[in-house]
């Protein structure tokens, strides 16, 4: 008799857990070495809070297979709870009518206190909020393989004709100088560092804030072109198709000497074991160590009927937001938090350099979103901009003038 009682206690017990435990699905494509860490982080914080975790990964750096993904659930009414969507591409799925409000959850814990506007700007629409950021990455950055610049004698370059003396030298020396991972996104983050490096600030937000087509087709983005098509002879012949977490192993494991990636790679390098200031070096891109390309990652909600489902999503939202979080997340993530109100003690000198160059451009006017990672265009201008950086790269017969017309009017694309 007792044990029937106990039983049925165990019983009634597990339904009204089942009842409460809200099932949280959440597309990302967080699948590397130290996206898959920092994604677990979550995982394991909102079980934590008794909910059920559905993962819904999709694979492809720079999220593109994964936005596909998401197209066809939402289309046939069967969106996930949230999903990784960032930038003006959040305005764009508001628009949709899709998105559900996060924003008693932000009111109560004082969102807007502790995110800068660049920021909690991106996350509201007709504002409120639809959407929880969780770091900063910085796009900007060169990573660098020390001992391999040592053995050729090379130095760090901070300038582009330094870059292009450097890798020569490794080139001399028998090393590879750029790990490069041939897809659209990644060209179109190399180009972007290349841009800001050559044109900088003012020219950067002139071609690609404000889609200028004078500036996008003019005498500078030439030059721009010119000193990016310049890198390709640096690169190997396998890079085509590269994902970026294998071009920067090849810079972990001595194949390679230099990567022009954001700092999602240090994720890789920390993955590995590796120390930065000594296994790796994170320096600012040539020529743009005054500023940075800003990509805030976030999750965006949709709108669920069922009441479980809502209190999972504030759940996640509350979750993505906490100090807790922030902080353990982009200690792997390689990225800086969201959050300025942050102690950064337990960040390496990379994230720290990141925080205190985050302040000071922002303040100084450095500060830009990365074009390359969907924080300044619309989804189709991004693609068709895209395109012809990729097309740039891969035809060996089209001149920087005519690149340059082509990247003019791709830009017009709505
Ligand atoms: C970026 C994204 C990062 C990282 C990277 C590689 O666009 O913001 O979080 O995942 O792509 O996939």
């Amino acid at each position: 008799m007792r044990n029937l009682k106990l039983g049925l206690l165990a019983t009634s017990m597990a339904l009204a857990f089942s009842v409460q435990a809200a099932e949280v699905e959440v597309l990302h494509y967080w699948t590397s070495g130290g996206e898959a860490k920092a994604a677990a982080e979550l995982k394991k914080m909102m079980e934590g809070k008794g909910n059920k975790w559905k993962d819904f990964a999709v694979a492809g750096g720079g999220g593109e297979n994964a936005m596909t993904a998401l197209k066809t659930r939402v289309v046939s009414g069967n969106p996930p709870a949230a999903a990784q969507i960032k930038g003006p591409s959040i305005q764009e799925w508001g628009d949709e009518g899709v998105l559900g409000s996060i924003d008693a959850v932000a009111k109560k814990e004082g969102w807007d206190k502790v995110l800068p506007p660049v920021v909690s700007n991106v996350m509201k629409y007709k504002g409120q909020y639809v959407a929880a950021p969780v770091n900063v990455h910085r796009v900007n950055w060169l990573w660098v393989n020390p001992e391999l610049l040592k053995k050729a004698n090379a130095k760090v370059p901070t300038t582009w004709d330094e870059f292009f003396v450097t890798a020569a030298a490794l080139q001399k020396a028998g090393i590879q100088p750029l790990a490069y991972g041939g897809q659209p996104w990644q060209d179109s983050t190399v180009f972007e560092s290349v841009a800001l490096g050559v044109g900088g600030v003012d020219f950067y937000k002139k071609a690609f804030v404000q889609l200028d087509s004078a500036t996008l087709s003019g005498p500078t983005m030439i030059k721009v072109l010119e000193t990016y098509k310049k890198l390709k002879p640096f690169t190997d012949k396998n890079a085509a198709g590269r994902e970026w977490n294998l071009a920067t192993s090849m810079v972990i494991n001595g194949k390679a000497a230099m990567q022009f990636m954001g700092d999602w790679a240090k994720g890789e390098f920390l993955a590995a074991g590796k120390v930065p200031g000594k296994d790796f070096l994170c320096v600012a891109a040539p020529g743009t160590a005054n500023a940075f390309t800003f990509n805030i990652d976030s999750f965006a909600m949709f709108k669920l009927k069922d009441a479980s489902a809502v209190k999972g999503q504030n759940d996640l939202a509350s979750t993505l937001m906490s100090p807790a979080f922030q902080e353990v997340f982009n200690l792997n993530k390689g990225s800086i938090p969201a959050r300025t109100d942050l102690a950064m003690d337990k960040f390496d000198e990379c994230g720290k350099k990141s925080a205190v160059d985050f302040k000071a451009t922002a303040a100084k006017g450095g500060l830009v979103p990365s074009w390359a990672h969907g924080m300044a265009m619309k989804s189709a201008t991004q693609g068709a901009v895209y395109d012809a950086v990729t097309q740039f790269w891969n035809d060996d017969k089209m001149s920087a003038k005519d690149a340059a017309m082509k990247l003019a009017a791709a830009a017009k694309t709505k």
